[in-house]
């Protein structure tokens, strides 16, 4: 039983642009979010919301035309932003681990299983050679892989989608990884494997108390297996709170506007969807950014760029009539 209150990582006040051509252009926009021990924070939200650039944030793999204008992501009493790069390089891939979508980014083809476990394994300086080829065989096991012994000697290429998301899985796990961020694990795996995978996740915070930030554009999904949901729409955090008061008390129009584009919630044959498009980082819009696709938008109230209020009970809501909704 872990104490679920303890935070592992900080995110304050992010502020992120990107340097194009034809300006600078602020995307993420004062992203604040905390990731508790041995917990799944989701955070969801449509394509090009920042969902990713969130998280490369925390392990400083932005894109080199990034700038990230103030803020802080705190982690051991340091800031992640300010650490330096020797800093962030120990701490990436050994306390703090990326599954990413594509798991082909992550494994070197050139290599067998065995041999890339051992690469995160052998950090352990006090592990016998024996010893951490027992581990590698049994973080293979720890996520399910069928067969672990004869999967060691296979190369990536081998391996189905399913298979090699479980190994890099595995190798969060051989790093005894205190944060792993799930962007987008399952995307790319058909749905009996996406579940599998999403069990795999959940095992490990239940059995390690890891703090896990799961990236999705699935509410569906994720709705089953965080503890704590983020809704983000372009840049901005618009709702936040535990799952349980997320799925009972929905406030912001967007949240509702994709909890209603779920299959289960319609019982006629076409989805609700939700109108318009997310607008790109380029695109200036006064006051709220969900303005132009909000259904109870209203032109004497919604003229500030609301701020995440907490509403009480540690409930968060970005939306300037969210008394009246
Ligand atoms: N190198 C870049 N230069 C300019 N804009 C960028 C760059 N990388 C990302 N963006 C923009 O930043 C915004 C946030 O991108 P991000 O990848 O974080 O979105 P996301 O929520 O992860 O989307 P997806 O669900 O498609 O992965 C998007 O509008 C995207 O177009
Ligand atoms: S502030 Fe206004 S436009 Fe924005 S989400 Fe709330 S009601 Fe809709
Ligand atoms: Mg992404």
């Amino acid at each position: 039983m872990y104490n679920n209150c303890v935070k592992t990582l900080e995110i304050n006040g992010l502020n992120l642009s990107f340097k194009l051509e034809t300006g600078i252009y602020p995307t993420l926009f004062d992203v604040s979010l905390s990731l508790k021990k041995g917990e799944i924070h989701a955070l969801v939200g449509e394509s090009g919301c920042g969902k990713t650039m969130t998280a490369m944030s925390i392990i400083r793999l932005l894109p080199k035309n990034a700038v990230i204008t103030s803020g802080s992501i705190i982690y051991n009493n340091t800031n992640l932003l300010t650490a330096s790069e020797n800093e962030i390089r120990n701490l990436r891939g050994r306390e703090i681990s990326l599954i990413p979508q594509d798991p082909m980014t992550s494994l070197n083809p050139l290599y067998t299983i065995e041999n890339q476990l051992l690469e995160v394994i052998n950090k352990d300086k006090t592990l016998s050679k024996k010893d951490a080829k027992r581990k590698a065989k049994d973080v293979l096991e720890m996520v399910k892989i069928p067969n672990a012994q004869d999967k060691l000697d296979s190369y990536p290429h081998e391996l189905s989608g399913g298979m090699k998301q479980r190994v890099i899985i595995a190798m969060a796990l051989a790093s005894n990884s205190k944060i792993i961020i799930a962007d987008e694990p399952t995307t790319a795996l058909d749905v009996t494997i996406q579940a599998q995978i999403m069990k795999i996740l959940n095992d490990i915070k239940n059995e390690f108390g890891t703090s896990i930030l799961l990236i999705s554009h699935d509410l569906g999904l994720v709705g089953e297996y965080a503890d704590e949901i983020s809704v983000m729409y372009s840049g901005h955090i618009v709702e936040n709170s535990s799952k349980t008061e997320f799925f009972t008390n929905i406030k912001h129009p967007y949240s509702k506007a994709l909890m209603e584009s779920l299959p289960a919630n319609n019982t006629g044959s076409l989805l609700k969807t939700i109108s318009g498009q997310p607008p790109n980082i380029q695109e200036k819009i006064e006051g709220c950014r969900f303005s132009p696709r909000c259904e109870i938008y209203d032109k004497t109230i919604c003229n500030n760029c609301p701020k995440l209020i907490d509403i009480g009970n540690n409930h968060k809501v970005a939306c300037c009539r969210t008394n009246n909704n």
